[in-house]
C-alpha cells in the first residue's frame, strides 16, 4: 500500500470512529456509494454550505438564493440534453466480471504516462540542483519528448470518439494500448457501451397514467427554468446570479473513493447571467474568485491546481476544473463553465416560452449567456478533512490525531471543560457553556482526565477548549488553549466569546 493509500484509509476510519461518515444502511451491510453524515459531519457539511451560501449570496448584492425541487418536467431534461447524452461510455471485464468507464482506463493511461514525465523531471532536478532548467529539460530530454508524444497521439484520437460518441475507436484505444483490468489483469473486454447516468421512477399511480421522472442529475437546471421568474419578481439587471445548494444523483459506474464518487451528493451551482460577448470576462472573473474562496479557508495553495478541459461537457464553450490534491492525487473539486446559451436557448425551444432579457441600456432583447460555478459539496468535504487530518508525535513521546480543521468551519468551535468533577467547577463550567452556546456550537465535557478529554477534542477538530479551574471561583478567569499549538492562555471567562470570535473569523482584515 502506498502512503496516499494508507492515509486514506485511516481518514476514512477516523471519519467512521469521530462520527463524521457512515456508510449508508450500515446494519444490512451498506448501500454502494452512498454515504450518511454523523453528528459531527452533518455541521460540518454545514458550515461549509454557510461560508458558501454566504460568500455567494450575502456577500455579492447581485446573487439572490432558490430552492427548487428535485423533480421536474421529464422535458427539462430533454431539452438540457441530458436524456441524449449524459452518458458514460462502459466497458466489463470478462474476467473479473468489473465495469470500468473506458474513458477512465484510458485517462488512468495518460495519467502513467505523465507520472513518468514528472519522475523524469524530478531525477533531472535533483542531478543539476540550481542549474536546473525545467523547461529547457521538457522540451529536450528524448524519454521526455517520446512520453509527451505518445499523449498527444492518444489525445488526438481519444478527445474526438469522445466527442461524437465513437465507441469503436474508444475500444480500439484501450486495445492497443494493451490496457488491462486492475484486478484480473487479462486483456479480455466487452465492446464499448454508452451508459445513461440519469435515475428515474414514476410519477403518480399507473392507473392515472404516471408519468416518467428523473431524479436531477445537477441542481443547475432549477436555476436555469426559474431564470425569469427570478429576474422579474427580483427586478434584476445582467448581470446577476441565482445560487442553489441541493442533492443531486447519477448512477456512476464506478462509484469509488469514498465520497468523492457517491450516487447521490450535494452540489452548490451558481449561474451568473451575463451579457453575450462577455463570457470570457466572467469566466476569468469566476476562476478567481472561486480560488480565492478556497484559499481564504488557509489550506495551502500548492494543493490546488487549474486543470482546463481537453473534453467538454454538451453545454459547455469553455471549462475548467479547480484541482484539489486529494490523498489519491490532484483530482477535480469544483468546475467552472462557461455555457453560453446553450440552456435558456433549449428550454426557449423545447418549452415555446421566451426566456429572454430586455437591456434598458441597449434598448434590445436577447437570450443570456452563463457562467457557472459548481462545486460538490461532498467533495469539498473531503478535501477539507484530507487536509486537515493529522498525526502528531508529541515532545513528550506521546502522539496525538488532530484534525486541522479551518476553524470557521470546525463542528464544534468551543469546548467548555471544567478541570475536576467536583468543587462547584461542573457548575461553572455549566453556566459558561450556557452563555456561549447561543453564539457558538459548544460541547460540555466533564468525564474523564482532562488530557483524554482534549484528546478527544482534537480529534474532532473543536478549535478551542476553555477550562474551568478552581482560579476561576476566585477570580472569573478561564484557560482557553489553542488547538494546532496547544497553548494554554488565561483570560476573563467574559473575554471567551470576543477572543473566539475574532479568532474564528473569515472575515477580510
Ligand atoms: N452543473 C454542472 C455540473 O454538474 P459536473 O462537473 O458534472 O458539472 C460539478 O459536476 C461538481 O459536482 C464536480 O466538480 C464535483 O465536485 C461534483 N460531483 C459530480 N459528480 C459527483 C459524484 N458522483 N459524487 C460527488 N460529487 C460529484
Amino acid at each position: 500500500m502506498n502512503k496516499g493509500e494508507d492515509r486514506f484509509k485511516k481518514i476514512i476510519a477516523h471519519c467512521k470512529e469521530y462520527g463524521f461518515i457512515f456508510p449508508s444502511s450500515e446494519i444490512y451491510d451498506g448501500l454502494s456509494a452512498v454515504y450518511d453524515y454523523g453528528q459531527n459531519g452533518a455541521e460540518l457539511k454545514n458550515n461549509i454550505k454557510d461560508y458558501w451560501w454566504k460568500s455567494m449570496v450575502q456577500y455579492h448584492d447581485n446573487i439572490v438564493g432558490l430552492d427548487s425541487a428535485i423533480f421536474m418536467h421529464p422535458t427539462v431534461w430533454k431539452a438540457s440534453g441530458h436524456v441524449d447524452a449524459f452518458n458514460d461510455p462502459l466497458i466489463d471485464n470478462k474476467d473479473s466480471k468489473k465495469r470500468y468507464r473506458a474513458d477512465v482506463l484510458i485517462e488512468d493511461h495518460i495519467a502513467k504516462l505523465e507520472e513518468k514525465i514528472n519522475k523524469e523531471v524530478q531525477k533531472a532536478a535533483k542531478r543539476f540542483g540550481d542549474t536546473f532548467d525545467e523547461k529547457m529539460f521538457r522540451e529536450t530530454n528524448p524519454r521526455v519528448q517520446a512520453n509527451l508524444q505518445k499523449i498527444l497521439d492518444i489525445n488526438a484520437r481519444f478527445v474526438p470518439a469522445m466527442e461524437n460518441g465513437h465507441l469503436d475507436d474508444l475500444k480500439a484505444l484501450i486495445d492497443e494500448l494493451e490496457i488491462s483490468c486492475p484486478v484480473s489483469g487479462s486483456r479480455n473486454w466487452t465492446d464499448v457501451r454508452q451508459f445513461n447516468l440519469m435515475f428515474s421512477s414514476q410519477m403518480g399511480s399507473a392507473s392515472d397514467g404516471a408519468s416518467l421522472v428523473y431524479l436531477r442529475p445537477e441542481t443547475a437546471q432549477g436555476i436555469f427554468v426559474n431564470y425569469l421568474n427570478v429576474q422579474k419578481t427580483g427586478r434584476k439587471k445582467l448581470p446577476f446570479g441565482i445560487a442553489q445548494i441541493g442533492k443531486a444523483f447519477r448512477n456512476e459506474i464506478v462509484a469509488r473513493q469514498f465520497i468523492f464518487r457517491m450516487r447521490e451528493f450535494e452540489q452548490m451551482e451558481m449561474q451568473y447571467f451575463i451579457k453575450p460577448g462577455l463570457e470570457k470576462e466572467w469566466f476569468e472573473y469566476w476562476k478567481e474568485e472561486r480560488m480565492r474562496w478556497h484559499l481564504a479557508l488557509g489550506i495551502p495553495g500548492e494543493m490546488f491546481r487549474i486543470h482546463d478541459h481537453d473534453k467538454l461537457a454538451h453545454y459547455a464553450n469553455a471549462a475548467v476544473d479547480i484541482e484539489f490534491e486529494f490523498p489519491f492525487g490532484f483530482k477535480e473539486i469544483e468546475g467552472i463553465h462557461s455555457r453560453t446559451d446553450f440552456d435558456l436557448g433549449a428550454h426557449q425551444k423545447f418549452s415555446g416560452k421566451k426566456l429572454q432579457y430586455f437591456d434598458p441600456d441597449s434598448n434590445e432583447s436577447y437570450t443570456p449567456y452563463v457562467v457557472e460555478t459548481s462545486i460538490g459539496l461532498d467533495r469539498m468535504f473531503l478535501a477539507v478533512v484530507s487536509f486537515a487530518f493529522t498525526e502528531e508525535k508529541l515532545e513528550d513521546g506521546s502522539e496525538r490525531v488532530v484534525m486541522n480543521i479551518p476553524p470557521a468551519l470546525a463542528p464544534v468551535k468551543i469546548a467548555v471543560l471544567p478541570l475536576v468533577k467536583k468543587d462547584g467547577l461542573p457548575e461553572k463550567g455549566r453556566e459558561l457553556f450556557d452563555r456561549l452556546k447561543y453564539e457558538f456550537m459548544c460541547q460540555y465535557e466533564d468525564k474523564d482526565a482532562i488530557g483524554r478529554r482534549y484528546r478527544r477534542q482534537d480529534a474532532i477538530g473543536t478549535p478551542y477548549c476553555i477550562t474551568v479551574d478552581h482560579q476561576t471561583l476566585e477570580d472569573n478567569t478561564v484557560t482557553i488553549r489553542e488547538r494546532d499549538s496547544m497553548l494554554q492562555e488565561r483570560i476573563p471567562a467574559e473575554n471567551v466569546s470576543k477572543v473566539v470570535s475574532s479568532r474564528i473569523s473569515l472575515r477580510p482584515a
